[in-house]
């Protein structure tokens, strides 16, 4: 059974993570604004990045959730990740719509075609009524992709795998499909 299923969208294919990522993916985490962003310890290397890959195809095993690798199909590169995320910590509000690119790819519209397709999948295909994003309040680029989704900000909360400062926990919840005929 796969878990992860494959999506395409105007420019990307969003497919589960396979080994041979494993360079591209660490590339777009080692990078030094992503890794500023993100918080990311010294000591996170390669070796974290192939984990971040098996907890991504294991939460979609498991839960049915979890990111998908994006890869720009013209080029056939992978851009980063998007997807859905519902990791299993003390107070995480819910199912999590989240995104990290390389450099070289933002100021592309590619979180945001990759997070439409993440909220459709929840919606659509997972059933849920509420989506969150969890940003911290200085990633204004994150916060811009959020609101172009149609995310709002309604609270804030300290999380347990970031006690220093509140995350901001931005919503989504479904439309209210219209009637038909
Ligand atoms: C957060 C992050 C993914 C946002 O990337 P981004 O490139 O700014 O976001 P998008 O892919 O949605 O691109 C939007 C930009 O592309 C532009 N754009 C160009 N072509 C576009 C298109 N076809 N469609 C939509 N937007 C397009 C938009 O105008 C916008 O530009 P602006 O930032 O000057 O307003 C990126 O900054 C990142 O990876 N950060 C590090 C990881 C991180 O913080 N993750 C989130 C943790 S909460």
């Amino acid at each position: 059974m796969v878990a992860c299923p494959t999506i395409e969208t105007a420019r990307l294919t969003l497919r589960p993570f396979h080994e041979g990522d494993l360079d591209a993916y660490f590339a777009v985490l080692d990078t030094a604004p992503v890794r500023a962003a993100l918080h990311t310890p010294d000591t996170f290397d390669r070796g974290g990045a192939w984990e971040q890959m098996a907890m991504w195809l294991g939460q979609w095993a498991l839960r049915g959730t979890g990111q998908w690798a994006l890869v720009e199909r013209e080029t056939d590169r992978l851009v980063g990740r998007a997807g859905l995320h519902q990791p299993e910590r003390p107070g995480w509000p819910g199912i999590e719509v989240g995104w990290a690119l390389h450099p070289d790819h933002w100021g592309r519209g590619f979180a945001t075609e990759a997070g439409q397709a993440a909220v459709d999948y929840g919606f659509d295909e997972l059933g849920v009524d509420q989506l969150c994003s969890v940003i911290l309040p200085e990633n204004v680029s994150s916060q811009a992709v959020a609101r172009r989704l149609g995310f709002e900000l309604r609270e804030r909360r300290v999380l347990s795998h970031f006690p220093d400062q509140p995350h901001g926990i931005w919503w989504k919840t479904r439309p209210i499909s219209e009637p038909v005929g």
